[in-house]
């Protein structure tokens, strides 16, 4: 397979500034010794408070990690209190924006039509948007996964632009797995990506399917880290809780690159 894995974690509300210094230096340190297989991407998705300072070590020490961002708003400039835009990330060298976050769609009302315009902003600015769907456990209980899945990915990527793919990730995170400690099987994350290649493919076409990596999302630790990058179409993980300690996180690392030499 031609897609190269990426290996991204969200902090989400953790670390301040001074704590981001620390993790990403001690981190770029693991991942120098750690991440030697190019055919592996390595991003931090910090909270915005710590981009300014992640992004000035990561160019000062040269080190292999893609800045991220955990969400931006849909709009440009304007009387939004509280908003960062996609223009102010892309000028901090922010390569990868999560978009549509189960957290942000549950806590801070996101629905998908949010989720299409923030992911077209994010793009419109020169980064890639992580969309991330996944079904609840209701959902899944009632067998509507694959009903949801299709309707969360065709609302995000519809009407995004022609090219849009290349600048595209779509992240299948359960939200029954997320903090659970229940991580999917390697079956189910392998099943819930197959099936959304093929909703991508049905929209944006087969052979732009084909390019955009469809990560896995929820209770990813380093025991179970190659298991779940297995499957043919798991093209690498957004890992949570187990991306805040930088031991933790190279372990998770270092077993992509045993996935991916
Ligand atoms: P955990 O890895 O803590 O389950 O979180 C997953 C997640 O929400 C990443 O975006």
């Amino acid at each position: 397979m031609a897609r190269p894995a990426l290996i991204a974690g969200n902090w989400k509300m953790h670390k301040d500034h001074q704590e981001a210094l620390h993790l990403v230096r001690d981190l770029g340190l693991r991942l120098n010794a750690t991440l030697t297989s190019k055919r592996v991407e390595v991003a931090v998705h910090p909270p915005f408070t710590d981009l300014r300072t992640v992004q000035s070590i990561v160019e000062a020490d040269k080190l292999p990690i893609s800045l991220g961002a955990q969400h931006c708003s849909h709009l440009d400039k304007g009387a939004y209190t509280g908003e960062v835009s996609a223009t102010m990330l892309a000028k901090l060298q922010t390569r990868y924006v999560l978009v549509g976050h189960s957290e942000r769609r549950a806590l801070y009302a996101m629905d998908d039509s949010l989720v299409q315009q923030t992911a077209s902003a994010v793009i419109g600015a020169g980064m890639v948007a992580v969309v991330c769907v996944g079904e609840s456990t209701e959902e899944r209980s009632d067998g509507l996964t694959d009903e949801v899945l299709t309707r969360q990915v065709t609302a995000a990527v519809r009407g995004l632009p022609d090219n849009a793919a290349e600048d595209l990730v779509v992240a299948y995170e359960p939200v029954w797995a997320i903090g659970s400690g229940q991580a999917a099987t390697a079956e189910d994350a392998q099943g819930a990506a197959t099936h959304i290649r093929s909703v991508l493919a049905s929209v944006l076409g087969t052979a732009a399917a084909k390019t955009i990596r469809i990560l896995y999302g929820g209770s990813v630790q380093p025991a179970n880290t190659e298991e779940l990058l297995s499957g043919p179409d798991v093209d690498g993980v957004l890992v949570g809780g187990a991306s805040l300690d930088a031991a933790t996180f190279t372990e998770i690392v270092a077993a992509a690159v045993r996935c991916y030499p």
